[in-house]
C-alpha cells in the first residue's frame, strides 16, 4: 500500500502536468477546440518531431481527433485566460466555441488559432487506451510562431493557471474537474487493447 494518501499523491503527481494548451480538430467542416495540460515532447529525435498528449474520451475533441487522426496543439502564452475559459469549460458538442476566436485552416486543414505562443500541426502516428482517455501520440508535420508580440514572454503552465485564474471562475473549474475525475474513476480500469489504423495502412 502507498505511505501517502490519494489526495496527497494527486497533489505530487500534479508537479507532472503540462503547459495549458488548446487542441483543436476539425471533421466534416466542424471545427472545435479544447484545453489540455497533459502534453509533452515524445521524440529527442530533431528531425522526427512528435508529441503527445491524453484526452478523456467524454470530450468532442477526443471523437474528432480519434476519427480524423489530426490535430492542432497551442502553446498559450500566460496570459490567454480567456481562451482557456472558452475552450476548456463547456463542449463544443452543442455551441461553436471558434466562432470568435480568430483562425484559419491550416496544412492539414484543422484551425490555427491566430494568437497563441507557437502551434503544431500534428497527424496521429499511434494511440494508446487508458480506459478512460486516450493518449495520441502526433507526429508534428508543420510549426509556427503566434503573432509577432504574442510569441514572447512565457507560456501559460498549469500551476499559474491554477493560481491566478479569475476568482469567479474557481468553483465551476472545481466542479467540472471533480465530474472528470468521477468519470474516469468509472473507466479507468477498462483498458482496451486498441490498434491504430494507420500503423496497418488503413488510413
Ligand atoms: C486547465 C485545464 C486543463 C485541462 N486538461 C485536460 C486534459 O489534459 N485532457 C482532457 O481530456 N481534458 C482536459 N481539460 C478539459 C477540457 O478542456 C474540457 O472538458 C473541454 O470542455 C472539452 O471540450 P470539447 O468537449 O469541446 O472537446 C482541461 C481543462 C482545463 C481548464
Amino acid at each position: 500500500m502507498p505511505s501517502l494518501q490519494p489526495d496527497q499523491i494527486y497533489q505530487l503527481l500534479r508537479n507532472l502536468t503540462s503547459p495549458v494548451v488548446a487542441i483543436t480538430a476539425e471533421r466534416g467542416g466542424k471545427r472545435n477546440g479544447m484545453i489540455a495540460d497533459s502534453a509533452v515532447r515524445a521524440s529527442i529525435v530533431p528531425a522526427i518531431p512528435r508529441l503527445s498528449v491524453y484526452i478523456h474520451k467524454f470530450n468532442y475533441s477526443h471523437d474528432l481527433i480519434f476519427e480524423t487522426g489530426r490535430f492542432v496543439l497551442h502553446l498559450l502564452r500566460d496570459d490567454q485566460f480567456e481562451l482557456i475559459h472558452r475552450l476548456g469549460f463547456a463542449s463544443g458538442r452543442t455551441r461553436d466555441k471558434l466562432a470568435d476566436v480568430p483562425h484559419r485552416l491550416g496544412t492539414l486543414g484543422v484551425p490555427v488559432l491566430d494568437d497563441c505562443y507557437a502551434h503544431f500541426e500534428c497527424r496521429v502516428a499511434n494511440v494508446m487506451d487508458t480506459g478512460s482517455s486516450t493518449c495520441f501520440l502526433g507526429d508534428v508535420l508543420d510549426v509556427g510562431h503566434g503573432a509577432a508580440q504574442s510569441a514572447t514572454g512565457s507560456v501559460m503552465t498549469a500551476a499559474h493557471f491554477r493560481a491566478n485564474m479569475p476568482p469567479e471562475w474557481r468553483a465551476e473549474y472545481e466542479a467540472l474537474l471533480r465530474a472528470a475525475q468521477a468519470y474516469a474513476a468509472e473507466r479507468s480500469r477498462d483498458i482496451r487493447p486498441t490498434v491504430w489504423r494507420g500503423l496497418h495502412g488503413r488510413e
